[in-house]
């Protein structure tokens, strides 16, 4: 932890709603564990951002302890970085709540992800739903953090809460250091195995669609000899080839070769040969991270010493800003 003073401040946050895919990881975890050394990196599960969609309250607890063992299995490292638990640290939700009443209703309205999970939860189009993204600047500012990776499905939430902060620095003087977004070069964007033109979900209606970080050698290597492809028979990155395009930008997360040396690797063979190597290379990717998260999630006891130690020091790092912030208001401390 040399330098630590120099490093620059990483925040992102990952909300623990079920299965991690292996999306998420070759999209975001991955990077995560990359960005390690070079930064001071504040991780979180960001728990109370999952309850503006409503969960069973047994499942939720399982999907937070799962979430945790989980992300400690990619390679976050507790000895390099802080890994909380939102809801565990109580300036989130306070520092939110001045947010709230420093946003306006017509910022939270043009929100695309707000517009498409009210069509989605039209059952339960709550408050937190509509304010969701000021929390999510809560998270960001109270560490004071230089970049924030995310997926383009948050980039305009990081850009309402660098909005959020510029707008309170106006008005109150400097509080918070106003968050860049960073977008790895090599993140790769993992799409549907079976509708390639969507992003690999886990709510995907057709199991095989999804890869899931715990999924068995088996299941993995099933998955893939499913994929979707093409009819073209040929293994290159081109327009219109979503199916193999999707391949290939997964071999090559994995992997590390470029999409010209896969195309030479697999000129002259099918997709057969192709998606078998795409699974095994998956399998051999995810077998130490499952085993793993097998040790991990037997250790309870272990893996709350881990949070609660981060809690503590989330607490006192966000404690600083919250209260510069609620005293610039005019709060009374
Ligand atoms: N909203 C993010 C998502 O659903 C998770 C998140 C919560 C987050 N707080 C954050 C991401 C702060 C980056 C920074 O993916």
């Amino acid at each position: 932890m040399e330098n630590t003073e120099k490093k620059k401040v990483v925040f992102s946050a990952i909300q623990p709603s079920g299965t991690i895919t292996l999306g998420n990881y070759l999209g975001a975890l991955k990077n995560w564990v990359a960005m390690q050394d070079e930064f001071n990196c504040i991780y979180a599960l960001a728990d109370l951002h999952t309850i503006t969609v409503r969960q069973e309250p047994a499942q939720m607890r399982k999907n937070i302890i799962d979430a945790y063992a989980s992300l400690l299995a990619c390679g976050i490292d507790i000895e390099k970085s802080i890994f909380f638990i939102q809801s565990h640290v109580h300036t989130h939700a306070e520092l939110a709540w001045i947010l709230n009443c420093n946003t306006q209703f017509g910022e939270l309205s043009r929100m695309t992800q707000f517009k498409d999970k009210s069509v989605k939860h039209a059952d339960n189009i709550n408050a937190g739903l509509f304010t969701y993204p000021c929390l999510m600047a809560a998270d960001i500012l109270l560490y004071q953090a230089d970049y924030v990776p995310v997926g383009a499905d948050q980039k305009q939430h990081l850009e309402l809460s660098r909005d959020v902060a510029q707008r309170f620095n106006g008005l109150y003087g400097n509080v918070f250091k106003v968050p860049d977004g960073y977008y790895p070069k090599h993140g790769a964007r993992v799409m549907s195995l079976q509708d390639p033109t969507r992003k690999m979900s886990k709510s995907d209606e057709n199991v095989n669609g999804c890869v899931h970080l715990l999924d068995t050698p088996e299941q993995i290597m099933k998955k893939f000899k499913r994929a979707v492809t093409d009819s073209e028979a040929c293994v290159r990155y081109a327009e219109g080839k979503d199916g193999v395009n999707n391949l290939m930008a997964i071999y090559g997360a994995v992997t590390g070769l470029t999409n010209e040396q896969i195309e030479h690797d697999f000129a002259g063979k099918g997709y057969g040969d192709f998606k078998t190597a795409v699974g095994e290379a998956v399998v051999e990717t995810l077998r130490p991270i499952r085993e793993r998260y097998e040790q991990y999630i037997k250790d309870k006891a272990y893996l709350e010493e881990c949070y609660r130690k981060a809690d503590e020091i989330a607490l006192k790092i966000s404690s600083r800003t919250l209260n510069k912030a609620m005293k610039k208001v005019g709060f009374i401390l």
